[in-house]
């Protein structure tokens, strides 16, 4: 059957459903979350997964056990294997069945009764990560993580009801920000967007641009009097929906890093885990608490108004929406999501 002939497969929109993000890497949990001692339960793509730590290896395994659709994040750790809370069924990492209590164990354990495994589970910028099958797209990188002169600044993880593309069309977009951001850093008279230059690499793409806003001390003080500033930006998109942005205050010599990861959690849903990395800061709680609040009134300057559009889906045909010279790096993003849906439904047709 071709791609085409399935109708949960569409090449005009994208929302957190779509069957191409399943060949992708997504945050899931922090890593902190997960314990060595008990499953927890996460949800990706409308589906939900288990996480646990077994032995050396975490494993990610759907949650419904094949036998009887008991959740096995309900279950307990045994050695290097989950038992199942319903009837005792244990699975190992890969999801291998090894051990069904009612049935005679000098039986054949039949495939059936095996859980099924993601095909990759990985830890990195401590979030755990997870792509239901083979990933087409790499894993982000954001190099400030282990870079010892940027102090990590993790916000909470935060739920929001819009799209993880409309998050990333979202934190990408150069044109809102003396509108949506008034309220923290934006210049009401930062209007024009300047030319910026943007090349793509695989599944990533880099833009370049520079802009005014209040002065980064300003912003974060009071209302009233502020200084503005030069910025230079550096984005890094990586699909399907990261979003590094690399801002540099030339003449402070500071730079503030902002790393968003998006959970597509069910079709209206995504989680954020976003963190800021700064060198001009102490590495203090105060201090960090301090950029986290800042960074926390910005996104709620963001969800409030993405959570009004009524679709949490992305189009992927141009001709859908008006797009100005300014939002280039916004089509940008769209059209490597549509070649993302297009590569993995070539293989799935294939
Ligand atoms: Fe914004």
């Amino acid at each position: 059957m071709g791609a085409s002939a399935d109708s949960s497969w569409d090449t005009t929109w994208i929302d957190n459903e779509h069957p191409a993000l399943r060949r992708c890497w997504h945050p899931v949990a922090r890593s902190a979350d997960i314990a060595d001692d008990r499953p927890v339960a996460v949800d990706l793509l409308g589906e939900r997964w288990c996480l646990v730590r077994l032995g050396d290896e975490l494993a990610a395994l759907r949650d419904p056990c094949p036998h009887r659709y008991s959740p096995l994040s309900a279950g307990t750790i045994v050695g290097d294997t989950l038992r199942c809370a319903y009837h005792g069924l244990r699975f190992a990492a890969d999801g291998t069945c090894v051990e069904i209590p009612a049935v005679d164990p000098s039986l054949p354990i039949p495939a059936r009764a095996c859980a099924t495994a993601a095909a990759g589970v990985s830890e990195s910028l401590d979030l755990v990560w997870l792509a239901p099958e083979d990933p087409i797209a790499p894993l982000p990188e954001v190099p400030e993580h282990h870079d010892p002169s940027f102090v990590t600044c993790p916000l909470p993880p935060s739920d929001w009801n819009a799209g993880a593309a409309q998050m990333a069309d979202n934190f990408l977009d150069l044109g809102h920000l003396p509108f949506v951001h008034l309220g923290t850093f934006g210049d009401p008279d930062d209007k024009l967007v300047r030319d910026y230059k943007m090349e793509r690499d695989g599944w990533r793409f880099t833009a370049h641009h520079r802009h005014f806003t209040k002065a980064l001390d300003d912003s974060m003080g009071a209302d009233g009097e502020y200084k503005v500033v030069e910025r230079e930006l550096l984005f890094v998109f990586t699909a399907p929906h990261h979003v590094y942005l690399r801002i540099g205050y030339p003449e402070e010599g500071m730079v503030l890093t902002i790393s968003f990861c998006h959970q597509p959690v069910d079709a209206a849903t995504t989680r954020l885990y976003c963190t800021d990395y700064r060198n001009d800061i102490p590495d203090e709680p105060g201090a960090i608490a301090d950029t986290v609040a800042f960074q926390q009134a910005v996104a709620a300057e963001d969800s409030a108004l993405l959570q009004r559009i009524g679709t949490k889906a992305v189009p992927l045909v141009p001709a859908l929406e008006y797009h100005s010279k300014a939002d280039r790096i916004t089509l940008e993003m769209r059209r490597m999501l549509a070649d993302l849906v297009a590569e993995a439904g070539a293989e799935v047709s294939g």
